[in-house]
């Protein structure tokens, strides 16, 4: 069952991989592109071998300086060698990089592929995969060449956050912290007293959390105005993340 029916596109939860391949059978897509990088070639791709369609895997490599444009354009070679075209479908298997460069790869080639979002880690299935950010780096700045554009579907499962580091599960922890803090006394009572480790209820609050997004993405989609909220701690991070790479990119 979609987690949150009221949306533009389905967002599954914990749903079997067979739902995915019908989802995808239905589109008859062209051809059906993976995009993953270091780690979630290792570690998810394996978790979706149920997954029944013939797909040909995309990597990049892992880490901030490679959501960039250079990395977008050798996927864009790739997709064109291999003849992908509209029709063709993407899925983005990996954290908030691979889901924004993912989408934007996707978002402008031949003026448009399709995509789906599969999350995995924990700050990517309560935010980043959600509300149709797609960007990249550029110039030293964080997310500067982009676009809104939505996916077909967000796909979650619990299972790939068994695959994360600890700092990754904080990293997301911390956001769930703040949409209790600025939009659900309900969260908070869900997470009130707990630490990562001490929770059972990931799905409870990945859905809480999801729809607290949807609630604010929906109604400002643009970020025009009430939006901006979502930017609170962000906004700093980026800030810092543009500083390094700055000084650190070659
Ligand atoms: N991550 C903030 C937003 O989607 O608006």
């Amino acid at each position: 069952m979609a987690i949150l029916p009221t949306i533009k596109y389905p967002v599954y939860l914990n749903e079997d991989l067979s739902l995915l391949t019908n989802f995808i059978d239905d589109l008859q897509p062209s051809k059906v592109f993976v995009l993953v990088d270091d780690n979630t070639e290792i570690h998810c791709l394996p978790l979706m071998s149920e997954l029944d369609i013939k797909y040909k895997v995309l990597k990049i490599p892992s880490g901030e300086t490679h959501k960039s444009l250079a990395s977008c354009e050798k996927i864009w070679r790739s997709l064109l060698e291999e003849d992908a075209d509209r029709k063709s479908l993407f899925l983005n298997l990996g954290g908030g990089l691979i889901g924004d460069l993912g989408g934007f790869v996707a978002g402008v080639f031949k003026r448009g592929m399709r995509f789906i979002q599969i999350p995995t880690t924990l700050l990517a299935q309560v935010d980043a995969a959600h509300g149709g950010k797609t960007a990249v780096n550029f110039k030293g700045g964080k997310n500067m060449i982009g676009l809104f554009y939505d996916p077909l579907m967000v796909w979650m499962q619990t299972t790939f956050l068994k695959t994360l580091p600890q700092r990754e599960i904080a990293s997301g922890f911390a956001e769930i912290i703040k949409y209790a803090l600025i939009a659900s006394a309900d969260l908070w009572q869900m997470i009130q007293g707990q630490t990562p480790n001490t929770i059972t209820n990931w799905e409870e609050i990945i859905i809480a959390s999801a729809r607290i997004k949807y609630d604010i993405v929906g109604a400002d989609p643009f970020e025009n105005g009430q939006r901006k909220i979502l930017n609170f701690g962000h906004t700093i991070g980026h800030a810092l993340e543009s500083y390094f790479l700055k000084t650190t990119s070659p």
